[in-house]
């Protein structure tokens, strides 16, 4: 204290307060915080996020920051909700509005296990939330007599879309003892070649169509998911791998307004699927998906509990020789962070 009272002690003082109020003012004249309005998690300073429920906390709040973002991308574009999909549809605005459909739907849900990549590089693999989670799973003991074709025990994995090509089933069979499959494709007549003879009794294939309603007698026929589901005693799927070139969008849509009406919980419905491997397509192909579309369509997803988590643009759009377009397919991982059933939130 009697460094203050000397005459130095008390204009070193004099300034420091001045410096004090010189910041103050000066903040309050500064625009509102870009940060001010965003859900930030709660943390104690110098504790790191330790446990399964803090982490999840903290990617629902840095996801939640990305939809105000992703809201006021979209209403500061002057074609806002005629926005462009791809720059190059739109070149009077390139330059001054550069981004693609995909810049307003980061992956900003972190998954809080192990993420890994599964299947063959390139086309065909998939990114798996918790892969070590679903590998912990042990085989379901009524299985001693033999692998049942339908139920709910162990891991249900849906495959959509095979195409010939099977390497990520292959890898998941190997790997989680207690996977089984469901795959579905009315463009090919079996598994690809990767699945080993020795998996085949985890494994159910049909030449069947997913789409937005069931017509049994087409040939191939076509179902909606929903109706799979049942056909399989099926109430809840683990995994769902979904490929089907454009149909995603009206397949989801039966699916959501299927879910929607037998909910029978409080609030919003919750989708009984725990994670979503999906290529999305947009382009000439689907003709009717526009940016106010995929955006309903993403965020009605979103309300019923799906979370982006990871995403992966193919370039073979851009890539393939004489062929050069936008990005127009992209895979992205969702996993449904309001599920109770899910075993990934399980501690
Ligand atoms: C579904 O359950 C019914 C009634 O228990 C049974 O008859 C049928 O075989 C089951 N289907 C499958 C695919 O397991």
């Amino acid at each position: 204290m009697t460094f203050l009272r000397s005459p130095q002690g008390r204009a070193v003082a004099t300034i420091v307060v001045l410096i004090f109020f010189i910041a103050v003012l000066h903040n309050n004249a500064e625009e509102e915080s870009y940060l001010h309005s965003f859900p930030l998690p709660q943390r104690a300073s110098g504790r790191r996020f330790a446990g399964l429920r803090e982490r999840m906390a903290l990617s629902e709040s840095a996801w939640k920051k990305s939809v105000q973002l992703r809201g006021r991308m979209a209403e500061s574009h002057p074609s806002n909700p005629q926005i462009p999909l791809f720059p190059a549809q739109s070149l009077d605005q390139f330059g001054k509005y550069p981004y693609t459909l995909w810049d307003f739907f980061p992956p900003t849900w972190t998954c809080p296990h192990d993420v890994q990549r599964i299947g063959r590089l390139g086309d065909g693999g998939k990114w798996v939330c918790g892969m070590s989670v679903y590998e912990s799973i042990p085989i379901p003991t009524t299985w001693m007599r033999g692998v049942p074709t339908g139920g709910q025990e162990g891991v249900v994995i849906y495959s959509f879309g095979i195409n010939g090509e099977s390497s990520f089933e292959a890898e998941m069979f190997e790997r989680i003892p207690s996977a089984r499959i469901w795959g579905y494709d009315f463009s090919v007549d079996a598994w690809g070649k990767q699945i080993a003879s020795k998996y085949h009794d985890r494994a159910f294939f049909k030449k069947v169509g997913v789409g937005k309603t069931d017509e049994p007698a087409k040939s191939p026929p076509f179902y909606t998911l929903q109706t799979l589901m049942a056909q399989n005693n099926h109430t809840y799927m683990d995994i769902l791998k979904i490929d089907v070139e454009g149909s995603e969008y009206v397949s989801f849509d039966s699916v959501m307004d299927y879910f929607t009406s037998a909910w029978r919980g409080n609030g919003d419905a919750v989708l009984p699927i725990g994670q979503i491997m999906i290529e999305i397509h947009v382009g000439d192909d689907q003709k009717g998906i526009d940016f106010k579309r995929f955006r309903k369509w993403w965020e009605r997803l979103e309300s019923m509990g799906m979370r982006p988590t990871w995403m992966e643009v193919n370039l073979m759009a851009m890539t393939i020789p004489d062929h050069k377009t936008d990005p127009r397919c992209t895979e992205y991982v969702l996993v449904n962070a309001r599920d109770g059933n899910n075993v990934l939130w399980q501690e």
